[in-house]
């Protein structure tokens, strides 16, 4: 692997694109799968997209349980289908908060970021392209935290970090936490001073979770212990029970609308060619997601 220097970074002619990331981190998890599944590999993988499908329509159910990513092939799965939309909306939607500001989001060098839910790495990447495609963004240094309760993730992340090289000065820290497990993250406090947090496609994962309110205290204990100018990027699918749900919590911690839409018909910028998955993209039936409903808002803690 030579020097790649970033999602959306130049090297020499060439733009290295989050879909390009994605192909190297499945390259690595196909081998995972494939030392897991043998030749049933591609059949497991196959399952594990329509699991995710099956999973991801029962999110408002109550009793559902927790969708679970340990397995190598649900991760194949997951990084193919969603990691490189769901990096590139997050970029759209900094650039969008960028115009609204009609400034650079960040007027510090070192930013510290916490992403939950950020696991597969999706949030990270698209911040990274969002700054490298924002010169006038003065970040040299990132810290991030991936707050995610399925561990197996860490190595997914490795992965991607490992083919960034890019300029920026990266500190990436993986943190296992569940948001239904108070004593996970009562006592850890560091993800808590981030500059910015990111919740992309998350808050729709684990709102039915919220048994005797232990989701809203987490989000309530998150917006109330983070620092004061502390951004918060939510993002997900547009159905409007998990919007509503979210705008009751940051309403009722207090926190400031900046800018928001609601169901915003959205692709992955021209420059995202799904294309670089290869020879995947004949292999399970299914293309990777592109087009979205998409709802977001963005957010000031006064
Ligand atoms: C739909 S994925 C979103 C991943 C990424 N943010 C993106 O936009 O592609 C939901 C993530 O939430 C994590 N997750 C699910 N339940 C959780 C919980 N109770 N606590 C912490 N993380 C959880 C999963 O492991 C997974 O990485």
């Amino acid at each position: 692997m030579d020097a790649w220097q970033g999602a959306g970074r130049t090297q020499g002619e060439r733009t290295v694109t989050i879909f390009q990331l994605v192909k190297i981190v499945l390259d690595t998890l196909y081998a995972e799968a494939v030392d897991a599944f043998g030749k049933d590999a591609d059949t497991q993988i196959k399952e594990q997209m329509a699991y995710l499908t099956t999973s991801y329509g029962k999110l408002t159910s109550a009793d559902r349980k927790p969708v679970d990513y340990k397995n190598p092939a649900t991760r194949f799965a997951y990084v193919y289908k969603y990691v490189a939309s769901h990096g590139d909306y997050v970029a759209q939607v900094l650039y969008t908060l960028r115009l609204e500001l009609g400034a650079p989001i960040f007027d510090q060098e070192s930013l510290r970021v916490t992403c939950i839910g950020g696991g597969p790495g999706s949030d990270f990447i698209g911040l990274l392209k969002y700054l490298a495609e924002n010169k006038k963004e003065q970040v040299q240094k990132l810290t991030c935290y991936l707050v995610d309760r399925e561990k197996a993730w860490a190595d997914t992340w490795t992965e991607i970090h490992a083919s960034l090289g890019t300029e920026i000065q990266l500190n990436a820290n993986f943190q296992p936490l569940d948001v239904t497990e108070p004593e996970d993250w009562k006592y850890q406090k560091k993800f808590l001073q981030a500059d910015l947090f990111t919740m992309s496609y998350f808050v729709s994962e684990v709102m039915a979770l919220d048994k005797g309110g232990v989701v809203t205290a987490f989000w309530q204990t998150i917006f109330g212990s983070a620092k004061s100018g502390a951004l918060f990027l939510y993002d997900d699918n547009g159905h409007e029970t998990f919007n509503n749900y979210f705008d009751h919590q940051w309403k009722t911690a207090g926190l400031e609308l900046i800018v928001g839409a609601t169901n915003e018909l959205t692709w992955p910028g021209s420059d995202e060619q799904k294309d670089d998955l290869g020879d995947y993209l004949n292999r399970f039936g299914q293309m990777p997601k592109l087009k979205t409903q998409l709802s977001y808002r963005l957010l000031r803690k006064p």
